[in-house]
């Protein structure tokens, strides 16, 4: 649906939920730059190669810039951010772990599986969003994070060389936990479910669910086994968690 000017109209029960849903990205966006920030300078005192201490530091850059780009479409959804976001990063990795297992729990998290997932979503999103201006952020959004994913992968694969990855396996569940969310998993309100809302980025709950478990399934659960992390523990929290969900929310 096009305005006279050629811009992207879209339904005013939807205009708000479109806009918000750019805010919270740009959030993350902000979010994953202080992390890859923090994570190059962890990854140096590891001592992990230079090249992915770099990737990290170009991760940071590249969220920033993302950050910027969710602005101007929140904006351009009616919703202004503020001038300078407030990153809100946390420590997300178990304090028992000694700092080289925190950094690689915390790359896992942060690039195997929320930067893959979030691959999955950005495809998804370029095969049905519509206006110039808008696929062309998505495109550069997917380029960027397949990069961050890999950072992750290569990461994983240089740690799993030296044997230190099978500790994972049981700490994946919390880590889906931190990428997922309850309201994936249950009932939401219709609007949540309007296909409408993929022409402007932003992907309906229940497409949500079943991008999230495709990415899972296909490439997270495989990559991870093949890396010497048990996925038997993530596979269970997985099901258990489908099993709970209503049926009409699951596609
Ligand atoms: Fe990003
Ligand atoms: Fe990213």
């Amino acid at each position: 649906m096009r305005g006279q000017g050629g811009e992207l109209s879209v339904p005013s029960h939807l205009r708000s939920l479109v806009a918000s849903a750019w805010t919270f990205r740009w959030q993350v966006e902000l979010d994953a730059d202080a992390r890859f920030d923090r994570l190059a300078g962890r990854l140096e005192q590891i001592g992990a190669a230079p090249a992915l201490v770099d990737l990290a530091r170009r991760a940071s850059q590249d969220e920033r810039r993302h950050a910027g780009l969710c602005a101007e479409l929140a904006r351009y959804y009616g919703e202004s951010t503020p001038p300078v976001g407030h990153p809100r990063i946390q420590e997300i990795a178990p304090s028992g772990l000694l700092v080289r297992g925190q950094v690689l729990y915390e790359i896992v998290a942060s690039c195997c599986i929320a930067e893959t997932e979030s691959v999955g979503v950005l495809t998804t999103l370029l095969g049905a969003a519509q206006g110039p201006r808008l696929r062309h952020i998505l495109h550069e959004l997917a380029q960027d994070e397949v990069g961050h994913s890999r950072l992750g992968w290569a990461h994983l694969a240089s740690e799993h060389a030296q044997g230190t990855t099978a500790f994972l396996g049981p700490l994946i569940p919390s880590m889906l936990e931190g990428n997922s969310g309850p309201e994936l998993f249950a009932r939401a309100p219709p609007e949540q479910d309007d296909e409408a809302l993929l022409e402007h980025g932003v992907l309906p709950r229940r497409l949500k669910l079943q991008v999230f478990r495709r990415a899972l399934e296909d490439v997270i659960f495989p990559g991870l086994d093949h890396l010497g992390v048990d996925t038997i523990p993530a596979r269970s929290w997985l099901a258990a968690r489908v099993q709970r969900t209503p049926a009409e929310c699951q596609g």
